[in-house]
Formats: structure tokens, C-alpha cells, sequence
């Protein structure tokens, strides 16, 4: 099987979007690549400048990913923070790095490109961090020697600076990476929020996978709909219709848009689709809530995960550190 790693910083709360756009397309992955997923905490450090949240955000995010369904039996589960191996690797890739393909990555060039309209010196607000990210997600992938790395669209330049890094790796010291790449899943649908505009959590207008069942059904009851009355035929291809159809059967959803057509109103729709929603979220908020409870157990996961994937990461530094002239035993 070949084999496939991704990572998600622990930035909050998931919600809906990020379930149907990352979670789900990486669980169903997993069923045919050996797959590493982790936690990148590391990367998080630029713009969490608090410890407890930092420690708090990664523990939602693992409680989230195993009370949707990963299997750390098949999925290698783990921390960024558990595996040094990837700074020794960070600083080996920074001296094969060219200091203007770094000018060139979106996020870095975004904020100069923002400070020279208002006037301010160019790299007013960026650390180093932020800087050498690209370089940091480069040693997350080469270090597994990992062949895909499933992204969404916005992560596709990192992944190209990846290959281009261990390109240049290989040009210098021989044969050593696999030349990844980004696999972006193009059929999987951008999920719509509250307002109908992409969910997301800049917008606001997100629904919170874990939220309790009230605040879930005060969540649903704020979709904006239109103003028609019970009676009244409504848009079957309403935001209501698409998050139904999200959790629905097919049949469920034709039934719903039916009612819709005849006149059900708005109220109700909004009734029948926590009912549904509840229905497939409320098993798995309570495994949230119990790896919440359990924080232990979710450590004890991820340690084994950590092992799992050190286990590769060590071979891997030993080969590189003899490639570039360095002791290979070091330990
Ligand atoms: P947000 O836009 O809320 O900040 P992130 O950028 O943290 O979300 O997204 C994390 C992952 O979830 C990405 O892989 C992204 O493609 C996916 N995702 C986020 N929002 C949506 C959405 N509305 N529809 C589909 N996928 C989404
Ligand atoms: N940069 C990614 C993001 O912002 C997270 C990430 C870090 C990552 N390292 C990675 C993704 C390695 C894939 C592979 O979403």
C-alpha cells in the first residue's frame, strides 16, 4: 500500500465543513493507503500564543477525529510535538532551501503585499515561524517518505515546496525522498454555513460538530431562509435542503424537498432536520464527550501513534544523516 500523511492544526472547534471536507474523505482514505495523520501543533505556535489553549485545542481535535471514527489500529494517530526527529529534519531541509522560494509562499506574501498597501515596512508582523512554515510541513511529509499528502486547495503550494525541497535534496546528496504529492479531492463538495456562503470559521457562520443538542438546535434555527409562510411552496434547493441531504438517504431528502414544495413551513423544516442531524451526531458527541472525560486514554492513543510513526521517522533520519555527513548513530 502506498503510503499518505496529513496533518490539521489544532486552531478550535470543528464543524460541519470540516467533517463532510477533511474528516470523512480522510477515514474513507484511509481504507485503501497506509495513512499517518497528526496533529500539527507545531504549526499552530505561530498564532496560539497561549499554553492552555494550545494544550486545550489539541485535545478537542484528537477527541474529535477518534469520536468520528479513526481507528488508531489503522490510522497512524499522533503528535507533530511527540516526534523530534522532524526539527533535525526542519534544519537539514533549511540549508537546501532557497531563501526566495520563500518569498514566493501565498501566506508570507500575502501579509507583505498587505503591509506595502498600508504603507507599513514589509515584514512588519511576520516572525520566523511563519516565515519557515513551508520548510517545517516539508520535513512533516519527507520524513515518512510519503508518496500523496491529501490537502485542500489552499495547502497545494505547500506541498509543491515539498517536492521542490526534496528535489533539491536529491540533486545534492542522491536518490533520498519520494517525490510527493498534493492529493486534492476535487469532488468533495464545499459545504455551505448558516448564510449560505461557504462554512467557515472566518464567516461565522459555522455549526459546531460537538456543540450540545440545544445549542445545536439554536444553531439550525438561525439558517436564513426566506420569508414564506407555512403554505407557502419553498425552494427545494434551499441551505436547509443541502444539510439535509448531507445526513438524509436519498429518499429522506426527496421526501423533505417534497414537503418543501407543498408548503411546509419553516419552523417545521428546521424541526425535521436537527431531528436528522441529532440522529448522526449524538453517538458521536458522546464519544466526544467521553475522550473529553477521558483525556488519558487519548494520550495513551496518541503515544502509541508516536511510536508507531518514530519508528519510521528514525530510519529515515539515520539514511539522511548519513547522506549529508553527519553521525548516523547519534541518538
Ligand atoms: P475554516 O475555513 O473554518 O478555517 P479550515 O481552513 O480550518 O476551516 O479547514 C480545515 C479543513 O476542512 C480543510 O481541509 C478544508 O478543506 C475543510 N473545510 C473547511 N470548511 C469547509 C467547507 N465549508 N466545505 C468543505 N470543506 C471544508
Ligand atoms: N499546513 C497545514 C494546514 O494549515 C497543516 C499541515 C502541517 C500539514 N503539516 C502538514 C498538512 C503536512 C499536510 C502535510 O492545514
Amino acid at each position: 500500500m502506498e503510503r499518505i500523511i496529513t496533518g490539521v492544526k489544532p486552531t478550535g472547534i470543528l464543524h460541519i465543513g470540516n467533517y463532510f471536507g477533511a474528516i470523512k474523505p480522510l477515514l474513507d482514505m484511509s481504507n485503501n493507503y497506509e495513512t499517518l495523520f497528526f496533529i500539527a501543533d507545531y504549526h499552530a505556535l505561530n498564532f496560539i500564543k497561549s499554553a492552555e489553549e494550545l494544550r486545550e485545542n489539541s485535545k478537542k481535535l484528537a477527541a474529535a477525529y477518534l469520536a468520528c471514527g479513526l481507528d488508531p489500529e489503522k490510522i497512524v494517530f499522533f503528535r507533530q510535538s511527540d516526534i523530534p526527529e522532524v526539527f533535525e529534519l526542519n534544519w537539514i531541509l533549511s540549508n537546501v532551501t532557497p531563501k526566495g522560494l520563500m518569498n514566493r509562499a501565498h501566506a508570507y506574501k500575502a501579509i507583505v503585499e498587505q503591509n506595502t498597501e498600508n504603507n507599513l515596512e514589509k515584514d512588519q508582523g511576520v516572525n520566523m515561524g511563519l516565515y519557515n512554515y513551508p520548510i517545517l510541513m516539508a520535513a512533516d511529509i519527507l520524513l515518512y517518505n510519503c508518496k500523496y499528502v491529501p490537502v485542500g486547495l489552499d495547502q497545494k503550494q505547500h506541498c509543491e515546496i515539498a517536492r521542490d525541497l526534496a528535489q533539491m535534496f536529491n540533486n545534492r546528496y542522491g536518490e533520498t525522498f519520494i517525490l510527493p504529492e498534493p492529493k486534492i479531492e476535487e469532488s468533495v463538495a464545499v459545504i455551505p454555513g448558516l448564510d449560505g456562503r461557504k462554512m467557515s470559521k472566518s464567516y461565522g457562520n459555522t455549526i459546531q460538530l460537538f456543540c450540545t443538542e440545544k445549542e445545536l438546535q439554536k444553531t439550525i434555527n438561525k439558517i436564513v431562509t426566506d420569508s414564506r409562510l407555512p403554505g407557502e411552496p419553498k425552494d427545494e434547493d434551499c441551505t436547509l435542503s443541502r444539510f439535509y441531504a448531507l445526513f438524509g438517504t436519498e429518499e429522506q431528502t426527496a421526501e423533505f424537498k417534497k414537503e418543501l414544495r407543498e408548503g411546509l413551513g419553516w419552523g417545521e423544516a428546521k424541526k425535521k432536520l436537527f431531528a436528522l442531524m441529532n440522529e448522526h451526531i449524538a453517538p458521536m458527541r458522546e464519544k466526544y464527550n467521553y475522550y473529553m472525560e477521558h483525556p488519558e486514554e487519548v494520550e495513551k492513543i496518541l503515544q502509541n501513534g508516536a511510536f508507531k510513526a518514530r519508528c519510521i521517522a528514525k530510519k529515515m533520519i539515520a539514511k539522511i544523516r548519513k547522506r549529508i555527513g553527519v553521525n548516523p548513530m547519534a541518538n
